[in-house]
């Protein structure tokens, strides 16, 4: 927002968080973050700070907190959204504009916006799907596909329309999309279109079990059925499967919201989402242990990567770290390594064993698993890793590697899905 030319306080209840902020640095890793943070503070528009009464006098307030999943539950935690609002509520005047980012279960800015309004009745309130992508959020936010508004009437002339295209002005004005729709609508775009990325990649992973037990290849195959554009290649990419802060939790509180609202079986398919989901780490367990001939006790297992993902340090429901726990607990030695992660992962995981980098974590290994694609992983040379690891046997969990380039070094491949 800074970025785009407004003067902008960012509120947080984490003390830590703000001073971190305040000197510029991002409090997570983010490619391209804090240099952006250091470019707006230098102009004197962005401030940081643990006081809410610093919210008074601006005319829009983002509410951008998480939406976790209820501990045993598969609901969505809105303490922070309620929280939050409630806090800001003291300090709105006529004619603020709120506006929603998190992901919530549909019926919650209705909901909300009736507190807005009972406070201050000229104030609006607006429903504003964030999409941004881990590892991609600074350009995914000054470039992104589409806005989509969610106001209480649904309709292009609400007062709150205008006041957010002005503060987007400069991303509308070069030609990014805007869809203006109700409350509901805007809630469910979001719920809806990480529901329909889980199930390509879902889609994908079921047709990799397919192509194992046919003896096929589930990258030529995404590559085949990509190449027609009502389908697409994006999000094709079988592999260790889907994990972080947004798809698994997402489907599983839309679920929970489809069932309060007596529509659950609109959604049992998501069930099944999940299920093939989960169902790939199971796997990545057993064809380890056919690539250790047969027993993991005793085994040393190199894990590459634990983040879920690359150009990322979030280790929430990574599916690299489930599987090194697993292999931990049937008896293998497994030593673990990620270029930005390891520091989360230790706090998550800290009975598992982190080695700095990728030399040190293939010492002697009787097998590697490269699990989360960093660039560095893929570029990895075959013959100087033979080196240092006792077997050479690679499980290619994202299906990155250049098999027959592998295999000519001498090493047993295995991929997802593939012969
Ligand atoms: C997702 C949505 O993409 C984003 O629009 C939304 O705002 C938040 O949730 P994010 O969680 O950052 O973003 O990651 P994403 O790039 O979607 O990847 C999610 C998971 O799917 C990762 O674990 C990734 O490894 C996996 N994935 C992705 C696959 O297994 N195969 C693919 O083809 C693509």
């Amino acid at each position: 927002m800074a970025k785009l030319g407004h003067e902008v306080v960012g509120i947080d209840v984490d003390e830590h968080k703000i001073k971190e902020l305040a000197a510029s640095r991002a409090p997570f890793y983010e490619p391209g973050l804090e240099d952006l943070l250091r470019e707006v503070q230098d102009t004197g528009r962005l401030s940081f700070t643990t006081d809410m009464s610093a919210a008074q006098g601006n005319s829009v307030h983002f509410v951008c907190v998480g939406t976790p999943q209820k501990k045993g539950e598969n609901a969505a935690d809105l303490t922070y959204v309620d929280a939050a609002i409630s806090a800001l509520l003291p300090f709105l005047s006529p004619g603020d504009v709120v506006v929603g980012k998190s992901t919530v279960p549909v019926g919650t800015a209705a909901r909300l916006a009736g507190l807005v309004e009972n406070k201050e009745p000229t104030a609006h309130l607006v429903w504003n799907p964030e999409f941004l992508r881990e590892g991609h959020a600074v350009s995914d936010t000054l470039e992104p596909d589409r806005f989509v508004y969610g106001v209480s009437d649904g309709s292009e002339d609400h007062p709150a329309v205008s006041i957010l295209d002005e503060v987007y002005a400069a991303p509308l004005s070069s030609g990014t999309p805007r869809l203006v729709t109700d409350h509901p609508t805007a809630e469910l775009v979001k719920t809806a279109a990480n529901s329909f990325l889980a199930t390509k990649i879902s889609f994908i992973n079921a047709m990799a079990e397919l192509c194992e037990a046919a003896g096929a290849d589930v990258t030529s195959l995404a590559d085949a059925i990509g190449m027609d554009d009502r389908i697409g290649r994006k999000f094709l990419n079988a592999g260790i499967g889907f994990g972080g802060g947004c798809l698994p939790k997402d489907i599983r509180a839309f679920m929970a919201r489809a069932g309060e609202l007596g529509a659950d079986q609109a959604l049992t398919f998501l069930r099944e989402v999940d299920a093939i989901n989960m169902r790939r780490r199971g796997r990545v367990v057993e064809l380890t242990r056919d690539l250790c001939d047969g027993s993991l006790l005793g085994k040393r297992i190199t894990v590459l990567g634990a983040a879920f993902k690359p150009e990322s340090d979030d280790v929430r429901d990574s599916p690299a770290l489930s599987i090194a726990a697993q292999l931990q607990l049937q008896g293998a030695v497994v030593s673990v390594t990620d270029p930005k992660a390891i520091e989360n992962a230790r706090r998550r995981f800290p009975e598992l064993h982190y080695e700095p980098n990728t030399e040190s974590s293939v010492q002697r290994a009787d097998a590697i698993l490269l699990l989360t694609e960093w660039n560095e992983y893929r570029g990895l040379d075959p013959y100087e890793l033979s080196r240092h690891v006792t077997s050479p046997r690679i499980l290619d969990g994202r299906n990155v590697l250049d098999a027959a380039k592998w295999r000519a070094a001498g090493w047993i491949y295995r991929g997802l899905g593939r012969p």
